[in-house]
């Protein structure tokens, strides 16, 4: 465990959970963990090419972060606009630390990948008379450039529409699975992984799906906070496994704070309505309890300004103010507009007993998005090899210091599709020069039972310790003093586990809540230590002690390892030098 001297604690060798020895085992090509836009597009795009895919999925197909996605997908569809000015729009909401081929990719593959994700099945809102699709705004785009569906259910669209090509091309599907580490070959290439099946059948309690090659796209980690738009399941599985499994991760401190989440009172806990950007979009206002638009004159967009400054608009307002939440005005819309254009939120304030056409809405900034995650190249690759990453989990360098509004859903669009095809290059290249499957190899080797040392698991409530801690320690507003405390208080949690496992050779008992404490943990203590070393204000992290942005010192990222002492090594590297060290330029390049 890492202290802020540095150094690592005693007992937290860590490179595997523990949990029972997989008691069923199952084969395929590619096993895809996650079930957002960015897991079944790679599973849909590697099964297409003849690939056996799994897909593993931690509830059902349905229920991860994209189902809850609002606004849309951002992507140059319409007249006059470019992928050019999706770039400007993306590197300025970035904040000097995005990787300008990796949105480079996304915005000249965007558009085409979502004229597949419509031939799929996908139905975006049109205008009845020209069939042209609907392009609404959002934060720090200069243009009309998001597409939506059902008004404001844009996820809900896009997910059902791959979770019905998944059954209709019979891929395989676990559900209620939580995933639990990487299986490795004896070259250390992923192998597989292994999972607990949640469940009665042939596939239940703790197994393995061996793989040649391994998919995460596990979504987000918003679970570390108390308060988050982010579902329950989102607890940072895939930043754990990939950690424990030795790959890297970087530019963690960057968690955006969704500046209008639904205010449900200072206590409210788990996860919150969203009221997407769009509805600012479309014409609302924030305003204070006087009535004032505080935006205006803080940035030449007022509202519509770039989410990382919006959020903190807000929270100075509030600051200022003593209040514990700001409003967004969107009265005037009137009831049809509210009922055609945002049928779920209209209903979700309704549900909690605010109605937006006649009153404004309490809104706050609550944690929504993790712009960093496990580092990849421009084809999805991590620091492992055969272990890819897209959609949240990722850091695929797109996203920089602040990601700009409704541009996830086509980066895990986008970066599927690269995946699939290296997956699909390199299965093919195989097979030409008569290699064998590295799956087949004899000298796999899987965590043994027990073979997380003497790393203890936390017990179940240790959720609700980390979630204030991180709220209190490392949220919106943050400082040295702040996330220094956190990280002891982070030690401590630990600590006493491990005491115990030491005095009385006890641990939490292996299950689902457990093995999450134990992953928000571990991703907790990477972003404190990352949002302790970057000494400057840049894109979604503020430092209270640190309010300017330092281009000179900082204009670099933060990669984290864990080694298998259980320390961390926390680097940081040229924003220049970002794709992996692992992959020869040329070959990144030559995607572009
Ligand atoms: C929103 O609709 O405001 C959320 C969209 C996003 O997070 O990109």
């Amino acid at each position: 465990m890492t202290r802020p001297n540095g150094r690592p604690a005693a007992g937290t060798a860590a490179t595997a959970l523990r949990a029972p020895a997989p008691g069923w085992a199952t084969e395929a090509d590619v096993v895809v963990v996650g079930s957002g836009v960015a897991g079944l597009t790679a599973a849909l795009r590697c099964a297409a090419a003849g690939a056996r895919v799994t897909v593993v999925t931690k509830a059902r197909l349905d229920d991860g972060s994209t189902r809850w996605a609002q606004g849309g997908i951002a992507a140059a569809l319409g007249e006059g606009d470019t992928p050019e000015q999706h770039l400007d729009d993306t590197l300025v909401a970035g904040a000097g630390l995005c990787d300008e081929q990796a949105v480079r990719a996304l915005v000249t593959e965007g558009p085409d990948a979502v004229r597949r994700l419509i031939a799929t099945g996908a139905r975006f809102d049109a205008d009845d008379a020209t069939g042209e699709i609907l392009l609404t705004r959002e934060g720090g785009h200069h243009r009309r450039r998001i597409a939506h569906a059902g008004g404001d259910a844009t996820g809900a669209e896009i997910s059902r529409a791959l979770v019905e090509a998944v059954r209709a091309a019979g891929i395989d599907t676990v559900e209620n699975a939580l995933v639990l580490d990487l299986l490795k070959d004896g070259s250390g290439r992923a192998a597989g992984v292994t999972l607990h099946v949640m469940g009665e059948g042939r596939r239940d309690g703790v197994g393995a799906v061996r793989a040649d090659a391994v998919v995460l796209a596990t979504g987000g980690m918003g679970q570390i906070f108390s308060a988050t738009t982010n579902p329950a399941v989102s607890t940072g599985d895939g930043v754990a496994l990939a950690l424990r499994a030795g790959a890297e991760v970087s530019d963690l401190e960057f968690v955006q704070f969704h500046p209008t989440v639904l205010w449900l009172g200072p206590d409210a806990e788990g996860q919150q309505p969203l009221v997407s950007e769009a509805v600012r979009g479309e014409g609302a206002h924030l305003v204070d309890a006087d009535g004032v638009r505080f935006m205006r004159g803080q940035h030449e967009l007022a509202e519509l300004a770039p989410r990382d400054i919006v959020a903190k608009g807000i929270m100075r307002r509030m600051r200022e103010r003593g209040a514990e939440h700001m409003y967004l005005d969107a009265r005037h819309f009137g009831a049809e507009m509210w009922e055609r254009r945002f049928p779920t939120i209209l209903a979700a304030c309704r549900a909690h007993g605010i109605d937006p056409v006649t009153e404004p809405i309490p809104v706050a900034p609550a944690a929504h998005y993790a712009s960093g995650g496990v580092r990849t190249d421009l084809r999805g690759r991590t620091t492992v090899p055969g272990l890819y990453a897209c959609g949240e989990v990722a850091c695929t360098g797109v996203h920089g210091a602040n990601r700009l509004a409704s541009n996830s859903l086509l980066e895990g669009l986008v970066f599927a599709e690269r995946i699939a095809e290296d997956i699909t290059a390199r299965a093919e290249s195989a097979r030409a020069e008569g290699r064998e499957r590295p799956a087949a190899a004899a000298e796999r080797t899987e965590p043994a039972p027990g073979a997380a040392g003497d790393a203890p698991l936390l017990a179940s409530e240790a959720r609700y310790e980390i979630q204030h801690i991180m709220t209190h320690g490392a949220g919106v507003l943050r400082s040295a003093g702040s996330l220094a405390r956190a990280a002891d208080r982070l030690d401590r949690v630990h600590d006493e586990a491990a005491a115990q496992l030491r005095r009385d050779g006890k641990t939490a008992e292996p299950g689902v809540e457990t093995w999450e404490a134990t992953n928000l943990h571990l991703v907790a203590r990477v972003l404190v230590a990352a949002a302790l070393r970057r000494e400057e204000t840049r894109g979604c992290h503020w430092r209270e002690d640190r309010p300017e942005r330092d281009d000179a010192a900082w204009r670099r990222h933060l990669l984290v390892t864990l080694r298998p002492d259980g320390a961390l090594d926390v680097r940081s590297t040229d924003s220049e030098a970002f794709p992996p060290p692992t992959t020869p330029r040329a070959e990144t390049e030559s995607r572009t």
